[in-house]
Parts: C-alpha cells; sequence; structure tokens
C-alpha cells in the first residue's frame, strides 16, 4: 500500500516557517519514493502554504474542523472553509483535542461526516494511555474509539487511521515493533469486519516519537501505513528523512 507521511505541527510555525515548508518541497522533488507528503499546520497557515505548495508533491491538512457547515460558533473553523482554502486532509480525534476540549468519540465521528462532506481525507486518531495500556485495556479503549470515531457514511469515501499511544507522544518513547503490530492488526481486523475490502485499503498510520532513527523500523511493521509525526516534523531535515525512510 501506498504510504502517507504526515507531520503534525500542532501549535508552532509563524509566517517565516514558510522556510521549512520550501525545504521540505525542494527535497521531495524527483525523490522516488511511493509515499504521499503532507504538513498540517496551524490556522493561520493554512492558506499562506497552500498557495506556496500548489502543484508540488506536498499537501497541507488542517488539524481539527468544527462538525457544522457554518453558524454561531465563535472561534470554530468549518471543514468546508479547509477545503476552500486548499486544505486535502485534516486530523481528526487527535489525543490533544480529546484531553484539551473534551472531545468525545461521538463528537469526531460528527466532524468525520463533515469533512467527508467537505471532500477532505479526515485523518481520525485512536489511542490508549499508558494507565490503559497497563491495566490491560489497550485493545478495548483503542477499538472503543476507532468504532465510535468512525461514522457508517465513511464507507465508501477515503480515509485514514492513525494509532497514537498517548504515552509515545511527544515523550521520546516509543511502542515497541510487537506493540505496534499488535494493535495495526487489531485496526486492519476492525476496519475490515466493519467496511470490507475498503477497510483492506485504509492507511493505518503510526504516531508518537518518530524520528528519523526509528521511522525505517516502524515503516517496515505490518499494517503501518505510514506515519504522524509531531516534534520531528517541524525541522525540513527529520522530516524529509522520515519520508525517504518510507520508500
Ligand atoms: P510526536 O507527536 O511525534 O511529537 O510524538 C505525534 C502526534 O501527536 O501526532
Amino acid at each position: 500500500m501506498r504510504k502517507l507521511i504526515a507531520g503534525n505541527w500542532k501549535m508552532n510555525g509563524l509566517r517565516a516557517s514558510s522556510d521549512v515548508i520550501a525545504e521540505i518541497v525542494s527535497g521531495l522533488e524527483g525523490a522516488d519514493i511511493d509515499a504521499d507528503c503532507l504538513i498540517c499546520p496551524p490556522f493561520t497557515l493554512l492558506g499562506g502554504f497552500a498557495g506556496q505548495t500548489k502543484g508540488t508533491a506536498l499537501k497541507i491538512g488542517a488539524q481539527t474542523c468544527h462538525s457544522a457547515v457554518s453558524g454561531a460558533h465563535t472561534g470554530d473553523v468549518s471543514a468546508q472553509m479547509l477545503a476552500d482554502i486548499g486544505a486535502a486532509y485534516v486530523i481528526l480525534g487527535h489525543s490533544e483535542r480529546r484531553a484539551d476540549h473534551g472531545e468525545a468519540s461521538a463528537d469526531v465521528a460528527l466532524k468525520v461526516m463533515a469533512a467527508i462532506e467537505a471532500g477532505l481525507i479526515p485523518i481520525v486518531c485512536v489511542g490508549e494511555s499508558l494507565a490503559d495500556r497497563e491495566a490491560g485495556l489497550t485493545r478495548k479503549i483503542v477499538l472503543d474509539q476507532l468504532g465510535a470515531s468512525l461514522p457508517d457514511g465513511l464507507a465508501g469515501h477515503p480515509f485514514v487511521v492513525a494509532y497514537e499511544p498517548i504515552w509515545a507522544i511527544g515523550t521520546g518513547l516509543t511502542a515497541s515493533a510487537e506493540q505496534i503490530a499488535e494493535v495495526h492488526l487489531e485496526i486492519r481486523t476492525a476496519l475490515t469486519a466493519r467496511f470490507g475490502d475498503q477497510g483492506q485499503g485504509v492507511q493505518i498510520l503510526y504516531g508518537g516519537s518518530m524520528k528519523p532513527a526509528n521511522a525505517a523500523e516502524i515503516l517496515g511493521v505490518a499494517n503501518v501505513d505510514g506515519g504522524l509525526i509531531g516534534g520531528a516534523s517541524l525541522k525540513a531535515s527529520d522530516f524529509l528523512a522520515i519520508f525517504r525512510s518510507a520508500g
């Protein structure tokens, strides 16, 4: 399956970060790698980056959206607005959104439908906490989140799933190849049970302290179809090194 290497900039980046985008774009030129490359900057940079990357191999996405198309929701941004400004993807249900903004899986499912209706590809995030893992609840938590975050209306529409163990995000700890293989297989099995053949073709990304030093090993694990990269996506050379590991 073609891989997807996605950078999640979180709340980082100013207009001067267009230099990083330029470096990534030039690094992708002529790179013969069977993978898509995506950067998800904060809202403020979406329009500029979408213009800067038009016609290049680098795609631009957002980090969340509202579930409504428009209306009285001060401070929010709709999926239609994101598509209008040039975003192709939107990350939904990231654990930081679930924790900081109380997003439940049912909220995520509504946002996923809004994204689909706007023509965006949603990247739906799931993952267990350290306490969940230590209590032996990883499988249950991940599959419960997955089931409730994916609306039935996704059938026939492209979408991506990201497995991000919360204890591995921004901590420098990564899940072992065995831990990743186990969860990704559970996710693949659940996707296939629910969406049939379509579930076989859904990209399942791993996220959590991916960096140039561990990318090749992680991207080589069965059912790992790419990465969602936070910290290491802020530096063009690190992000490009991870991208090249996908080839
Ligand atoms: P990290 O973040 O690579 O900095 O651990 C990943 C993510 O939260 O998407």
